[in-house]
């Protein structure tokens, strides 16, 4: 079931040749006045989103040679196991099912996957309705969601990117942070009998949460709420812990959801009580459609395929380090940081799936703001920093708001940005030139509807397993996340005793510094 890692195909070698010879000093300028017909083989619609690759650093010669390594390496075999419900989650021994989430009823499969997709949709349809119910009470006036990474981030973003669809009369807070100035802040502002709690953890175990659950508990307590089942609703695998921490309406999900792909599940239940069961079965019907384009479209067509190629490229052969993600539409605010998970839980690896040390780089880092706020922060380093840093621009055609000539004003700065990225600017004085040639893909959703962000999250999925497939890496799991929990459960009570035997030195001198004052 492993798929040849991509430095092991005899494709690789040609990938590089052509790389020393055509890639290296490429200029895309040159390359747009030599084809006139660049923007449209590099360019293409997937369900939902328009993608312009053309003002990348590639021509159609640098991907055929990109798919014929994606060919040999297996990528489709590897796709269809996932789709199957194999065990590519090897070092935890777990399917990765969450397109099976996104399935809908009338799709049923057959076989293997049959039960667990009765299970999908009984429990979606139990939380779909629980979502309507209380959504129609309007002493419900505050949702509190305590999760972390994958039990907040994606809730978190698509509640923010979706608020327009969002029935009014409802709040929603996110606390993830153990810090506890975070969840004080919040309940500052609640009352016990107008919140509802959720809480989203798929082990239940995760420190964090479990500490802002507690806490959240004993607050709802103190400050005269009754009636626990009706105010704390546990949204996890473990359903059985969540009932031992005494709460008794609890929606499961499975271990085949990795925590960063579990928005689609139980986990989304802040969205479907934002946006209602309709809006959440949009959003489920986006990414799937996106499933279908990821799973059926010739690779040369296949968006989230030719996407991951490219990282490929860029994170391998022009050695880039880091890519900047600039959404125009303020809603999707959070779309970085959800991003991030996604590609850095995911290909933030050093070893291939057998456990071999790997030569080249894999995940890059993901950063990024809401344009235009970037432009004004960091665009001066994108423009004529000495690192170049492929840049995504995401626009959406049609504004949500009447705001006279804010619209043309948004879209014609990300134009302008990835035109400028390309076009640069000669100065032989030196200070106002712009090498231009800069790199970005520029996506175009037509609106942002619960539809279209599903696609969108789907396709950026679909992308990181592409290049995480080539590089033969196991994009789902991550042990990297488990050192430090372990060790911070040592630390704690030494804060306490001021006990700092077997630490070294800094750890000590710190954890001195930080003791209360007796
Ligand atoms: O520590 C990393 C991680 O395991 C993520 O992968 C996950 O999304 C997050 O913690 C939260 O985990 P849980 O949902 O089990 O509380």
């Amino acid at each position: 079931m492993m798929n040849t890692r991509c430095d092991r195909t005899a494709a690789w070698g040609v990938l590089q040749a052509h790389y020393d010879t055509d890639g290296l000093g490429f200029d895309m300028r040159r390359a747009f006045a030599s084809d006139t017909g660049r923007f449209a083989a590099l360019s293409q619609s997937a369900p939902h989103v328009f993608a312009d690759l053309s003002k990348n650093l590639l021509d159609q010669r640098t991907e055929q040679l990109l798919l014929a390594v994606a060919r040999e390496a297996g990528l489709e075999a590897h796709r269809d196991a996932m789709f199957a419900g194999r065990h590519i989650n090897a070092t935890e021994d777990r399917a990765v099912l969450h397109t099976l989430l996104r399935r809908p009823a009338s799709a049923a499969p057959s076989g293997d996957l049959a039960g667990a997709f009765g299970d999908v949709h009984r429990t979606l349809d139990a939380m779909l309705a629980y979502a309507e119910k209380v959504r129609s009470d309007s002493t419900i006036t505050d949702v509190v969601n305590i999760g972390i990474g994958g039990s907040d981030l994606g809730p978190q973003m698509a509640v923010l990117a979706l608020d327009q669809f969002a029935a009014p009369g409802k709040r929603f807070h996110f606390v993830s942070n153990v810090d506890g100035h975070e969840l004080a802040g919040i309940l500052r502002g609640l009352a016990p009998e107008h919140t509802l709690f959720l809480i989203a953890s798929k082990t239940f175990t995760t420190a964090e949460t479990m500490a802002n659950a507690q806490s959240a508990k004993r607050w709802f307590e103190q400050s005269g709420g009754v009636d626990i089942a009706r105010h704390f609703a546990a949204l996890t695998t473990n359903v059985a812990a969540a009932k031992a921490f005494g709460i008794d309406t609890t929606f499961g999900f499975w271990d085949w959801v990795g925590g960063r792909y579990s928005m689609w599940s139980a986990i989304g239940l802040p969205i479907a009580l934002a946006i209602g069961a309709d809006g959440f079965r949009g959003l489920l019907a986006g990414a799937h459609a996106m499933d279908e384009h990821f799973r059926s479209a010739p690779l040369e067509q296949n968006l989230p395929v030719r996407l991951g190629l490219l990282d490929v490229w860029y994170r391998n052969f022009h050695r880039f380090t880091t890519r900047s993600i600039a959404p125009y539409h303020s809603a999707l605010k959070r779309l970085p940081a959800y991003l991030q998970q996604l590609e850095m839980e995911s290909n933030g690896k050093q070893v291939d799936m057998a456990g071999q040390l790997l030569t080249f780089g894999t995940s890059p880092v993901l950063w990024g703001e809401p344009g235009t706020n970037g432009q004004h922060a960091y665009f001066q380093m994108l423009h004529q920093g000495t690192d170049v840093t492929p840049l995504e621009f995401i626009a959406v055609r049609d504004a949500a708001h009447d705001l006279a000539g804010h619209h043309p004003k948004l879209l014609a700065n990300a134009l302008a940005q990835a035109q400028a990225l390309m076009v640069g600017q000669q100065d032989a004085g030196g200070h106002k030139n712009f090498p231009g040639n800069r790199p970005s893909t520029f996506f175009v959703l037509d609106q942002l509807t619960p539809e279209s962000l599903g696609a969108f999250l789907a396709l950026y999925e679909h992308r990181v397993f592409t290049s995480g497939a080539l590089w033969g890496i196991n994009s789902f799991d991550q042990w990297g996340v488990e050192l430090g929990k372990v060790l911070a459960r040592d630390i704690e009570p030494r804060l306490a005793s001021g006990d700092v035997a077997g630490l070294d030195a800094s750890t000590a001198g710190l954890l001195q510094r930080l003791r209360p004052l007796a």
